[in-house]
């Protein structure tokens, strides 16, 4: 029998720094480990729906209709479906490590807070829709940082997308904490405050852990 795929996701708010940390960790992952096929991916994906959703990011402010955050909503799940049948499931067939920038739970958490008051508990209502289908991960890193902190980090950046707002931010970050809580086997909580460097060799010790345990 093959070597078993692995699938490890990195969760945060914006500015958590987990895009960088995913860079340094796949890089450094494929020093240690040459003979393993690695993969690192991100939702949204550059997929149909993905390229939809990029766009609006960009445009859209967070206060759309009921209808319009529906469609968003049904454009972030057609972008992971899209996902996992094209990269995810086929990668961990051939026995790939495959890390994912996003995942399911980032819809949990974000279209949590934009679904408030359209449907009831939208966190729980998310989980069940995906549940039937969704490719659970092995690990999930949550990079915990204070939202407002995030923010400050963010203001360097040249431009904005339509999420990053502090009081949304506290929500989508209650919702993450809500989803460690809900299942603490799979996530680890790694301190987002401190440097980059540090911040990714929290997140290469924890994974090389995990990797270890499933040989
Ligand atoms: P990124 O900044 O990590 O590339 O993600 C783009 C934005 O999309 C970010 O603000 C989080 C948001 N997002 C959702 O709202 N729902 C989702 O399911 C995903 C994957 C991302």
């Amino acid at each position: 029998m093959g070597v078993k795929g692995l699938l490890i996701t990195l969760e945060g708010i914006d500015g958590s720094g987990k895009s960088t940390a995913a860079k340094h960790i796949s890089t450094q992952l494929q020093e240690i480990m040459p003979e393993r096929r690695l993969i690192l991916t991100a939702e949204p994906t550059g997929g149909e729906a993905g390229k939809i959703l990029r766009a609006r990011l960009s445009s859209d402010g967070p206060c759309s209709s009921p209808s319009r955050r529906m469609e968003e909503l049904f454009l972030f799940m057609a972008d992971h479906a899209d996902h996992l049948a094209r990269l995810v499931c086929p990668s961990l067939e051939e026995g790939a490590i495959v890390i994912s920038d996003r995942y399911a739970d980032s819809t949990a958490a974000y279209q949590g807070v934009t679904l408030q008051g359209i449907v009831p508990d939208p966190v729980q209502w998310i989980r069940s829709v995906y549940a039937p289908w969704n490719m659970p991960p092995d690990l999930t890193l949550f990079f915990a940082l204070d939202p407002a902190l995030a923010l400050k980090r963010m203001r360097s950046r040249q431009e904005r997308e339509k999420f990053e707002q502090l009081e949304f931010l506290r929500s989508v970050n209650e919702n993450f904490r809500r989803l460690v809580a809900l299942e603490p086997g799979r996530f680890v909580s790694i301190d987002a405050s401190r440097d980059a460097q540090d911040v990714a060799a929290q997140a290469l010790k924890r994974i090389l852990k995990r990797v270890q345990t499933s040989l």
